[in-house]
Order: C-alpha cells, then structure tokens, then sequence
C-alpha cells in the first residue's frame, strides 16, 4: 500500500473552527501521520494483530476490522495467514473510499470486503477474529454494551475480540500524570503545545475514555470466559476477550 505522507497540521492554529472531531476528508489525509505521532503502541498493537491473528484464525470463517479507517489492522490480519477472508466496516466516507483505493492494488485485494457503514447496523456472523482498534471510545456507553453483545454472539467457541483503547485511570491524580505524560510523549513528536490543545478541545465529548477495569467488566457482562491486557503503553491499552 502507497501512504499518503501527507503530515498532519489540521491543529496548527488550534481548533480554529471550533467545531467537534470528525472522521471527514481533512482527517483521511493525515490519518496515518496523525495515528502515528498522537497513539504510544500504535504500530505494537498491529504487530500484536497479526500475532493473534495467525493464533486465533480459524479456516472459513471471517475476519472483522470494526472501525477500519485505512485498513492497517485489515492488513496486519492479511499479514497473519492466506486464507483469512475479511470484511472491514467503518462509516467514514472519506476513509472507506481511501481505503479501497489503498488495498485495490494488493494482491490479497480479493480477501476482503469494505463496508461503509455505522457498526451498530452491522451483521456481524461466523467470526473467529473481530478488532476493534481504538473505536469504541467513539460510542455512548450503551452502544459499547450492545456492540460487546453482538460481538461475542457473532463470534465461534475460541474466537477472540482484539480491543485497543485509550484509558483514564480511576485515581484523578493517576489519570493527570500520565494524561501529562502523553501530552510529552505528543510534544516529542512534533506537536505544538496549541495543537495538542485544539485537537483536545475538539475531541471534547467526542472520545470517550474508560478505566481498563470497566472494559474487562464489560467483557465480563458479555460472557466472554477470559479476557487479558496484552500491551500496555502510556494511557493505551490493548486487550483480547476469548469466547
Ligand atoms: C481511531 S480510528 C480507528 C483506527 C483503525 N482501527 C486503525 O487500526 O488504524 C476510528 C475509526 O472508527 C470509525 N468510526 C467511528 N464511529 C463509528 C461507527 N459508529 N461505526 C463505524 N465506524 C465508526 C471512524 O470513522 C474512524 O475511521
């Protein structure tokens, strides 16, 4: 796949249009530079995807990428195994047309399927595999319940979730150094001080973040028999709920 390389300056002036954090054309552009520079582990928890995914893949079932922006954790899955049949799923225009365009020319293109569509209408069924890398911060509470329902009906005996989030911790003073500490970590990567104000601004109400405690509650309530923290970097987390 051919990156964009487009560098993200969305931020630049802060959040100039004051406008709430969507996922439209603007973003498209930048997304892997923004992904990139803005989420500690980000590359680790696709390498982690692949990982799980040669693993946990059974024969003749489907791969779900739930929330699939370019198709990165799609490919770390392609990565895994040959056979694996893939349907990823995201209601983003902007970024369901610029993923087609980005695995059209890959030879494995037939092993999957792009949906552009809002995963709470989604037909989830005969999975072995379902990721949702960092997507479900972009839910109300409720519709993470009914999602975590509807997953683990969808998925066979030893399926597996593969969860990715940012955190907070329930302890406030916990939860500010190491929101400090990521505002470092983005600082380190180039962002200005005004950039990582008005991005936050804009994500206000946008993204949602939850203690690791309430995900593996929530992995609980669903019925899935284990669920296990498999990386852990900075207020970001990666997790695998198995049925
Ligand atoms: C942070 S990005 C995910 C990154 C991607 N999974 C990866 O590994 O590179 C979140 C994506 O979820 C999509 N999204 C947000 N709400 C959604 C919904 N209700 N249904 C489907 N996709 C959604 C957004 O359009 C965006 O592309």
């Amino acid at each position: 796949m051919t990156p964009m390389g487009k560098q993200d300056k969305i931020f630049e002036e802060g959040n100039l249009s004051g406008l709430p954090f969507t996922f439209n054309q603007e973003v498209t552009e930048v997304f892997e530079d923004m992904i990139n520079r803005s989420v500690p582990g980000y590359r680790t928890s696709l390498r982690l995807i692949t990982l799980f995914t040669k693993h946990y893949y059974q024969s003749d079932t489907t791969c779900y990428d739930i929330g699939c922006s370019l198709g990165a954790s799609s490919l770390s899955m392609l990565q895994a195994k040959k056979d694996v049949k893939i349907i990823a799923i995201d209601n983003s225009e902007a970024m369901i047309e610029e993923c087609k365009n980005r695995f059209q020319n890959l030879p494995q293109s037939q092993s999957i399927q792009f949906l552009q569509q809002d995963v709470m209408e989604a037909e989830l069924d005969n999975a072995s595999i379902i990721v949702l890398n960092y997507l479900i911060q972009f839910l109300d509470l409720e519709q993470r319940e009914r999602l975590f329902d509807k997953i683990f009906s969808a998925l066979l005996p030893g399926g597996i979730l593969i969860l990715s989030e940012k955190i907070h911790y329930k302890n406030s003073f916990e939860s500010n150094r190491i929101f400090r500490t990521h505002h470092k970590f983005k600082s380190i990567n180039g962002y200005s001080d005004l950039e990582i104000s008005g991005k936050r601004d804009s994500l206000e109400g946008v993204l949602i973040t939850e203690p690791e405690e309430d995900h593996f509650s929530r992995g609980a309530r669903a019925g899935f028999k284990s669920s296990t923290k498999i990386l852990s970097n900075l207020n970001f987390r990666t997790f695998i709920f198995c049925k």
